[in-house]
């Protein structure tokens, strides 16, 4: 376990650490995540650290994000490693709440965002999006962060959080950033530990594809030529199944054709019992 950086479990210690710094003029950003910390989480806490004084990150792995067959169990839990790599980024509090402290008893308020979480990832995991929304309203009203930051690898989940920012005047910046990728362009994910060694050497077939996507519409190629074909080079490559591979509106993530606009090209694919997302951006 690491000595230096601060660990607060109670959002009553997490509010006199807020109330402590914000007494002294500074301010505060967050980053919300769940844990089994990479390079891309890191890469939030940094952004966090360009935009604030202080910089919380929470980890908490959120039962009600996950479906009834999901990973939540074996969701991988490893806050030692976590809590030293977070005082390496330059994090100065770690909040990890247990879930009694995040859903007492009697607990029964979820709050739904239509539009940006209907199709992609909300058709496939239905609740998941009520889930991520509730538990982030939380994480921001516990600790009214100037500004939280969320990774595009999760483009829709994004969407999602400006979206109910904004409708409940939640007096926060959200703030994107970019995707790591590993070398071979696999985009970083804690889900990436679950992938055997065959199933890693498939992974990076998804990037191709997406990319794939990209220049065809750079050369005048339509979206509904283009996605099932993708769909067909994902099972050639070894992917078990396709979710989607879908184009769609950067802002309002409508289904688009075309990139004269700046559009989001967003696949899911399973590998064995593993789901892989990513997106990249294109056009306008
Ligand atoms: O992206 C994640 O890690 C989670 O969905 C989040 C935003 C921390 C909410 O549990």
């Amino acid at each position: 376990m690491s000595r230096d950086l601060d660990i607060v479990r109670s959002v009553a210690e997490l509010r006199a650490r807020v109330r402590y710094w914000r007494d002294q003029g500074l301010t505060i950003g967050m980053v919300p995540t769940m844990g089994a910390l990479h390079q891309g989480h890191l890469s939030l806490v940094v952004k966090a650290l360009e935009h604030a004084d202080r910089v919380v990150t929470s980890v908490f792995v959120n039962p009600t994000q996950f479906g009834p067959n999901e990973d939540f169990s074996r969701y991988p839990r490893q806050e030692a490693r976590d809590a030293e790599l977070l005082e390496g980024a330059g994090c100065h509090l770690l909040f990890a709440p247990t879930v009694a402290e995040m859903y007492p008893d009697g607990f029964a308020t979820s709050i739904s965002v239509s539009g940006v979480s209907e199709g992609l990832c909300g058709d496939v995991r239905p609740g998941h999006f009520s889930g991520v929304a509730t538990v982030v309203t939380k994480l921001l009203l516990q600790c009214l962060p100037d500004v939280a930051v969320f990774g595009e690898k999760d483009y829709q989940q994004l969407a999602v959080i400006r979206r109910f920012t904004r409708d409940l005047d939640i007096p926060v910046a959200i703030l994107g950033a970019p995707t790591l990728r590993e070398a071979d362009g696999l985009a970083m994910s804690s889900r990436n530990a679950y992938l055997s060694a065959g199933d890693r050497a498939v992974a990076p077939a998804l990037l191709r594809a997406l990319t794939g996507i990209a220049d065809g519409l750079r050369s005048g190629a339509r979206a509904s030529d283009l996605c099932p074909r993708a769909v067909g080079e994902l099972l050639k490559a070894g992917f078990a199944s396709v979710d989607y591979v879908e184009v769609r509106d950067a802002d309002t993530l409508t289904p688009a054709e075309t990139a004269e606009r700046p559009v989001r090209i967003l696949a899911a694919a399973r590998l064995g019992a593993t789901r892989l997302i990513d997106n990249i951006g294109c056009g306008g």
